[in-house]
């Protein structure tokens, strides 16, 4: 059984992953610090409690038992922070990542799998998004990850690495069988927020309703997590077999507004959704929606869960576990 060492396997899309990994006969190992995933959402003799800077324990792990690839999750995720605590980016996005390809060039471990995102676009300029774009992040997380698709890049030429970086859209949803789901702190993502807002009948405040988009709210490429978690273990079978770095876009090719959304949970879960809409959030395209047909084409992978109605069930499932 071929094992696959997965950092960042406690939080929300690597669990997910760790699940379908598991799923597909693979062998894994989570490298977690636990500093925002949970210890609940992986099996304890998985877990090694590592922080990516620690480069001698990451060998070690890499020691216990042949490692055939790294899918590399764990980062910090939040924009607004990123633009807060550049330093805390940096360090855990950057130094973090470069830490983990020291140890797996020591250890001998050549295949991995990056955790990329539609923040390397920036405002993009095409939509749906082609992967032949050029880098424009606009804020520090999106630059900590171009930093990191760049030294892959380098790792590629010099130490015959090989890589696919997945650059994910919107992740959204929960397993469908409620194993594991979305559960950041704090939250920020529109979803949760509005089942939030659900619960406490405090109203969520919608950021925009003035953009050039039919209805005036921002449009996102809403994409299951289950659906992006398929997408690493299709990444990882391509390294396997010896395939080429690449560097593919993970999203559905729909766009879904705002307003859309609070439309879509009023539907599925029943309930009216409390709002308000209030000005714009820095940093916010009106657009962003994937071109993954290069993902398709490549890798065979489609989504099959990614219906907006499916990502809701499947969320609220989990938000009321
Ligand atoms: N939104 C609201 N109110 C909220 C939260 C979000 O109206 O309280 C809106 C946002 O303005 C946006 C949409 O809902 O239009 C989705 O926002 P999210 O915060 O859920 O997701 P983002 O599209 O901002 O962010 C996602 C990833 C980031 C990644 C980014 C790439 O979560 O990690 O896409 O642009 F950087």
């Amino acid at each position: 059984m071929k094992r696959i060492l997965v950092t960042g396997g406690a939080g929300y899309i690597g669990s997910h992953a760790t699940l379908e990994l598991l799923d597909a006969g693979y062998d894994v190992v989570v490298v977690d610090n636990l500093s925002r995933g949970h210890r609940r959402a992986v099996e304890p003799a998985r877990l090694r409690e590592v922080d990516l800077l620690d480069t001698p324990s990451l060998i070690r792990v890499m020691q216990e038992a042949p490692v055939a690839a790294v899918i590399h999750f764990a980062a910090y995720i939040a924009v607004g922070e990123s633009m807060k605590n550049p330093a805390l980016y940096f360090r855990n996005n950057v130094a973090g990542s470069i830490s983990l390809l020291a140890a797996m060039q020591e250890a001998d471990v050549r295949n991995i799998v990056f955790s990329s995102t539609a923040a390397v676009y920036g405002m993009p300029s095409v939509v749906p998004i082609p992967e032949t774009l050029p880098y424009a992040p606009i804020n520090v997380y999106g630059e900590t990850k171009v930093m990191i698709e760049k030294v892959l890049d380098w790792f590629g030429q010099t130490q015959n690495f090989r890589s696919v970086c997945l650059r994910y859209f919107n992740a959204s949803g929960a397993d469908p069988a409620a194993r594991t789901g979305e559960d950041h702190e704090p939250e920020t993502h529109l979803i949760p927020l509005l089942f939030q807002a659900i619960r406490t009948g405090v109203p969520a405040t919608l950021f925009g309703n003035d953009y050039p988009t039919p209805d005036g709210s921002c449009i996102r490429d809403y994409i299951h997590v289950s659906d992006l978690a398929r997408a690493h273990i299709g990444a990882v079978d391509w390294l396997l077999k010896g395939g080429e770095s690449r560097k593919f876009n993970v999203g559905t090719g729909a766009g879904y507004s705002v307003k859309e959304v609070v439309d879509a949970i009023a539907r599925v879960v029943g309930q009216p959704v409390p709002h308000v809409w209030g000005p714009r959030r820095e940093g916010d395209p009106a657009l962003l929606v994937a071109d993954s047909s290069k993902l398709q084409g490549e890798l065979g992978w489609s989504p099959r869960d990614s219906a907006l109605d499916r990502i809701v069930e499947t969320a609220w499932r989990w938000y009321n576990r």
